[in-house]
């Protein structure tokens, strides 16, 4: 359907000397991919995965930004600034920050307004708790995420949103949803675009699925018909593993 987008999320790991030696491991997969190749580093990475993958069609994210441009809110990094540094996307919304952070569908929304006044794309996470799977409510669950996120985003706009299927219990797990499972959720989400746009940005749109993708798992996931790339956690910190994702991506 969309383009194709296998984003690495490094989460809080490698600090800066061994994020130069990862990108570096990376970079020569930017020359052969088939599809776009994302590094999403902590804040005090940025500048060394920029580096690093300088001349390379390689993009770098951050993992967050603020909603303001500027002002009095210690510790917190705004859209402005990074899209100064030369960062392209941004993840906004991953389970981690609705978690332990406290954000909400809200903030989240102001925040994906803010990375795309300022040109960002938006890497948007949605995903159900397992007890919400349970109750069978998970297509609900992500509509209400995907639209509250996407309030006041337009048609246009949509061109600079990826949105992240994270099913909570698959990450970190090692269990990983079904191809099924991955593949009707990433639909549902699709359709739930359609309705909010119309049907050319639902098909334009890149859906990932996140959550225990590794090298073994991720040619079947990817193959789905919905399913458009990964958001990948722990394997993305393993060159030779992400080198093999990102080729399972055509
Ligand atoms: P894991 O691949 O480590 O399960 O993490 C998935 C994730 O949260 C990516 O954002």
């Amino acid at each position: 359907m969309g383009k194709y987008v296998i984003a690495g999320n490094w989460k809080m790991n490698k600090p800066p000397a061994e994020a130069k030696a990862l990108s570096e491991d990376i970079k020569p997969l930017g020359a052969g991919a088939a599809c776009d190749v994302v590094l999403g580093v902590p804040f005090v990475d940025l500048q060394t995965a920029l580096d690093a993958t300088a001349g390379t069609k390689i993009g770098v994210a951050a993992q967050n930004c603020h909603w303001a441009a500027s002002g009095a809110f210690t510790g917190e990094i705004s859209a402005p600034m990074l899209k100064a540094m030369g960062v392209g996307y941004v993840i906004i919304g991953h389970s981690e920050r609705r978690q332990y952070f406290g954000e909400t569908d809200e903030t989240v929304n102001k925040r994906v307004r803010a990375a795309l006044d300022n040109g960002l794309t938006v890497i948007l996470c949605v995903g159900e708790y397992l007890e919400q799977r349970e109750q069978g409510i998970t297509e609900e669950v992500v509509a209400l995420q995907t639209k509250v996120a996407l309030c006041g985003v337009s048609a246009e706009e949509m061109s600079r949103v990826i949105i992240a299927y994270e099913p909570v219990w698959a990450i970190g797990t090692g269990r990983t949803a079904t191809a099924a499972q991955a593949n009707e959720v990433c639909a549902a989400i699709r359709n739930v675009v359609k309705g909010l746009y119309n049907a050319d940005v639902a098909t334009a749109l890149t859906v990932q699925y996140g959550g225990s993708m590794n090298a073994g798992n991720a040619a079947e996931l990817l193959a789905q018909s919905d399913v458009d790339g990964g958001l990948i956690g722990g394997a993305s910190l393993k060159a030779p593993d992400f080198a093999t994702i990102v080729a399972a991506a055509k």
